[in-house]
């Protein structure tokens, strides 16, 4: 397995390119499966993930081409040749759990295995479900796996979301494409990667209305047909990339970056003491004297994200004074914290509370992480932490960062992946 080291210290200039959102391309894929005509993703990322998610697809009988270097998804499902999502697969990844509603929708029959508890807690599908029973579904939940049937298709219904679920939105919007009559949807999530999932199937063909506010309406239709859609860029990997000149010092712009995608956040990173500016090309970002406390609440989008929370974290440890950050969308997200200590940090966790005492600076230290934000988190901590800090467990960081060692190096940071 390899490992990278990080010898902190060093202010960071340049400019980092940044890719198709994770999230975005993992919900955009199986819309695939929603025709058979082609569908092409181009500004796809290059990730572990989306490979995983190809490994499902083909294994559904969707054809999938990686042109470009992996630039560009070419997909396409003549058929559904099998129905069935395996647990070898679902449990590698969560989003594998967005091909029940297409699938579903398309041919009136699917058996997806339940995607079972992950690092970040229990992360429960029901609202996918209960959403799709609205519909007409048939659900039937036996040996760890969901069969659905809908054997005279699904059924356009007004349907309530308990929780502005991300995942929870993407299937039953999916699923709604192709329903008999109107759906629609209340408290709906509302993240970028939703608005881009409704272009991409307007543009396949679909009648949909309110992506981006809290009601969706779908006008079934009986068919969609191909497209080409340009995935949105990365907003997660964006706010990663804008901490790094904050935390190391320096200047970084961001290539692609948009402020929009991330108001919150950047506000958040401004109080904290960064000044950011847009240029034609992205998002310009560097730190404006010393690092000063802020308060975060993780909440549903426009609201601060969950998954810059471990990384707003590293940058924290550094304030003068302390932080209070909330965690009120996942339990069990501040496995970062223990290893921030290893490295110099003060923090306190007490359920969903995490206080941040700053101090005037971390030690490099050997550490590790259990899933791909708290990894990163660490690796931001090492570039101004004194001496080596050596990340393990990276196949976390390949699941969402393509060529990060490549791409804060060339800012100038001391990094290197090495085998173990
Ligand atoms: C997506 C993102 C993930 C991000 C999260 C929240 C992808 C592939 N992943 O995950 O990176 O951290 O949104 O922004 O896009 N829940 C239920 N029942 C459900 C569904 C969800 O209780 O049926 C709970 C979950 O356990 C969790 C919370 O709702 O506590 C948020 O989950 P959800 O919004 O569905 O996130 P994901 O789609 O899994």
């Amino acid at each position: 397995m390899d490992r990278i080291i990080v010898t902190g210290g060093q202010e960071l200039r340049g400019q980092i390119p940044i890719a198709g959102a994770k999230n975005a391309c993992l919900t955009l894929m199986p819309a695939a499966l929603l025709t058979s005509e082609p569908l092409t993703l181009t500004n796809a990322p290059r990730l572990s993930d989306i490979a995983t998610m190809t490994e499902l697809l083909s294994s559904l009988g969707c054809e999938v081409a990686s042109l470009q270097d992996g630039r560009v998804l070419a997909l396409g499902t003549e058929r559904i040749s099998n129905h069935t999502a395996h647990y070898d697969i679902v449990r590698k990844m969560r989003a594998s759990i967005l091909v029940l509603g297409p699938m579903l929708a398309r041919d009136g029959e699917a058996v997806v295995s339940l995607p079972g508890g992950c690092a970040i807690g229990a992360r429960p599908v029901d609202i996918h479900l209960s959403g799709l029973e609205a519909m007409g579904a048939e659900l039937d939940l036996r040996d760890g796996y969901v069969h659905a049937k809908a054997p005279d298709g699904l059924i356009g219904a007004e349907y309530t979301l308990p929780f502005a679920s991300v995942g929870g939105t993407e299937n039953l919007l999916m699923a709604a494409t192709l329903a008999r009559g109107t759906t629609v949807l209340h408290n709906v999530a509302r993240e970028p990667e939703i608005v881009d999932l409704a272009h991409c199937l307007r543009a396949m063909g679909a009648r949909i209305e309110g992506e981006g506010t809290e009601t969706l309406t779908i006008h079934g239709v009986d068919k969609l047909h191909g497209a080409t859609h340009r995935v949105v860029t990365d907003r997660i990997e964006l706010g990663t990339y804008m901490l790094a000149p904050v935390i190391a010092g320096g200047e970084v712009e961001l290539i692609g970056g948009r402020r929009d995608l991330l108001e919150c956040f950047c506000e958040k990173l401004e109080t904290a003491g960064a000044v950011i500016s847009e240029t034609p090309d992205g998002l310009l970002v560097r730190r404006d004297g010393p690092i000063r406390p802020v308060d975060i609440k993780t909440e549903v989008h426009p609201g601060f994200p969950t998954d810059l929370q471990a990384q707003m974290m590293a940058l924290l440890t550094l304030a003068e004074g302390t932080s209070v950050l909330e965690e009120t969308i996942f339990e069990n997200r501040f496995m970062h914290a223990p290893e921030l200590i290893r490295m110099g940090a003060d923090i306190d966790v007490h359920g969903g509370i995490a206080t941040v005492h700053g101090v005037a600076g971390l030690k490099g230290a050997p550490v590790m992480a259990t899933d791909l934000r708290a990894s990163v988190s660490l690796i931001l901590a090492g570039l101004a932490a004194e001496g080596e800090t050596v990340v393990s467990r990276v196949y976390h960081l390949d699941r969402g960062y393509e060529h990060l060692v490549r791409k804060l190096s060339a800012c100038g940071a001391d990094i290197r992946r090495e085998k173990e």
